[in-house]
């Protein structure tokens, strides 16, 4: 077990096997980050031409370890490039979190670490804790042999370390990074390891000693109470659907409390169905139940954190798989609460699942519905794999779009244009079009087709197709696999709301 410190002192006094600084790459060549300058004027005129030696610029992502020969009172001095000053700050938490997360896997075999990066606010303290805490992730479930062991005392420095707010903010990184590891741990099982029974054990599982309630709908359930979203993509699968429903009310809040329900996809692998993949276009499929993954882990760092609003959560479990029973193109699904949908293109399974539990999230009659998907190819096509898209009622994209802005993540605004809207609602059949073979705009197509199941409650839909799962090498405080992306932004959103809640008292 290792255990986290957030202490005051000089990096340069700090005894620990090994300390971690910060350096940013300018026009003059390296200059040390804040928290650093200790380890600078310990090191005197001697640092910058052994950095030069090295070949050490800055740039993010580079390390470069020092042995100190008793100039500080660690053996250890590791320098990490944060690349080019951010001039913005949203850019200046990622680059250190980025930072943090490097030192992690830079330091794997130190017993003991002190991180002296940027730190000078409570913003700065979470996002080296979280990105330490996450690039350091190691996923060893299939592993035989034993992976390295973390430290076992990791220290953040900070010359703010008595405030109130950074200690808080120190202890809730813990939690937040913990709910960012599930969420990895789960996307990165093989998706023959997490069927929806499987996951909805899981999740029942993970809630079990919280204040959060969970309850499972299986196959019989789901058919009796008409979720043909669900049953109609879990059909061709001998694994059948689920749907988890889950539950938090804050405990020792009084008066109105905002309520915020989390709706999330849960396909536990999508091979298309019989409008079937291409080989290479399943080999990360696995990764389709991250939104669902994202929603349960949030609903739970909610509730670890205590704050003062409800969230009801849904997760939408499916596989999308080919057999005698699958769903076919041109099938009419009924979605729970009776709109029908004319099923085009059974690889568009996401939108038909999350369907049925947006529906049963509007009867809960919350403030807002946010969902969360690995929804469209469109979307990655369009941002790549570190961007999220982000549509729906501006009053809620807006926080969101913050919220990512203070914990690491960006999610860029998409529209949902009429065009779109009358193609969902263009179906010769049914109620709905599932699906319509226009090659461009899919993303916001898909996003028009969730609309029409959220009864205009103030809604907001990410698309996490592109950052949702990682599949470089491991960089900065992502590791290869699930990301847990939206994680933050969503338990960051959730504050604003319980202090908006507060404040409305
Ligand atoms: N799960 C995929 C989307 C996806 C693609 C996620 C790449 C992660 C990485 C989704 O179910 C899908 O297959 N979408 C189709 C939609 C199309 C048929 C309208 C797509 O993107 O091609
Ligand atoms: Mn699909
Ligand atoms: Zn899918």
């Amino acid at each position: 077990m290792t255990s986290y410190h957030l202490r005051g002192a000089s990096p340069a006094k700090t005894r620990a096997d090994a300390v971690v600084v910060g350096a940013w790459k300018d026009a003059k060549g390296v200059s040390l980050a804040d928290g650093a300058v200790d380890v600078g004027s310990a090191f005197g005129r001697s640092l910058r031409p052994m950095l030069s030696t090295l070949g050490f610029t800055g740039k993010a992502g580079e390390v470069t370890r020092i042995p100190t020969g008793g100039k500080l009172s660690t053996p250890l001095l590791v320098l990490v490039g944060l690349g080019e000053r951010p001039l913005d700050r949203a850019a200046e938490l990622l680059a250190v979190r980025r930072g943090a997360g490097v030192a992690a896997r830079s330091t794997a075999n130190a017993a003991s670490v002190a991180l002296a990066l940027p730190a000078d606010d409570a913003g700065l303290v979470r996002n080296v804790l979280e990105g330490y805490l996450l690039g350091g992730y190691v996923f060893a479930r299939y592993r035989s042999k034993d992976t390295d062991k973390p430290a076992g005392t990791v220290t953040v420095l900070s010359p703010v370390a008595r405030r109130q707010e950074v200690a808080g903010a120190f202890a809730d990184a813990q939690v937040v990074s913990a709910a960012v590891r599930g969420v990895r741990d789960w996307v990165n099982t093989a998706a023959g390891d997490l069927t929806p029974p499987v996951f909805a054990e899981e999740i029942s599982k993970a809630v079990k000693g919280t204040k959060v309630k969970a309850k499972v709908l299986d196959e019989a359930a789901l058919a009796e109470l008409g979720c043909g979203g669900l049953m109609g993509v879990g059909g061709g699968s001998s694994a059948p659907p689920r749907l988890v429903e889950l539950r938090y009310s804050p405990t020792s809040h009084t008066g109105p409390v905002a309520h915020l329900a989390l709706v999330g996809k849960g396909i536990t692998f999508d091979s298309g169905g019989l409008s079937i993949k291409t080989a290479k276009g399943m080999e990360t499929m696995k990764c389709d139940m991250a939104g669902a993954a994202t929603v349960v882990q949030a609903t739970l760092a909610i509730a670890r954190l205590g704050l003062a609003l409800q969230v009801t959560a849904y997760a939408c479990l499916a596989e999308n798989m080919v057999s005698g029973s699958a769903m076919r193109p041109g099938d009419v699904l009924t979605i729970y609460g009776g709109r029908t949908v004319e099923v085009l293109n059974t690889d568009a399974e996401g939108r038909l699942v999350l369907a049925d539990g947006l529906v049963r999230a509007t009867e809960q009659e919350p403030d807002v519905i946010v969902d969360v998907a690995t929804l469209t190819g469109h979307m990655v096509q369009a941002l790549g794999g570190k961007v999220g898209a982000v549509f729906g009622d501006e009053d809620v994209v807006g926080p969101l779009v913050e919220a990512g802005r203070q914990s690491g993540e960006k999610h860029w605004r998409m529209p949902i244009t009429q065009d779109v809207v009358d193609r969902v609602r263009g179906s010769k059949i049914a109620d709905l079009a599932q699906h319509d073979w226009t090659r461009w705009g899919g993303g916001l197509f898909a996003a028009a087709f969730l609309r029409e199941f959220t009864a205009e409650r103030p809604w907001a839909h990410l698309d996490i197709a592109g950052p949702g799962f990682h599949s470089g090498a491991a960089a900065g405080h992502w590791t290869p696999g699930g990301t847990g992306f939206a994680l933050t932004t969503l338990v960051d959103y959730a504050r604003t709301l319980s202090a908006r809640a507060a404040s409305d008292a």
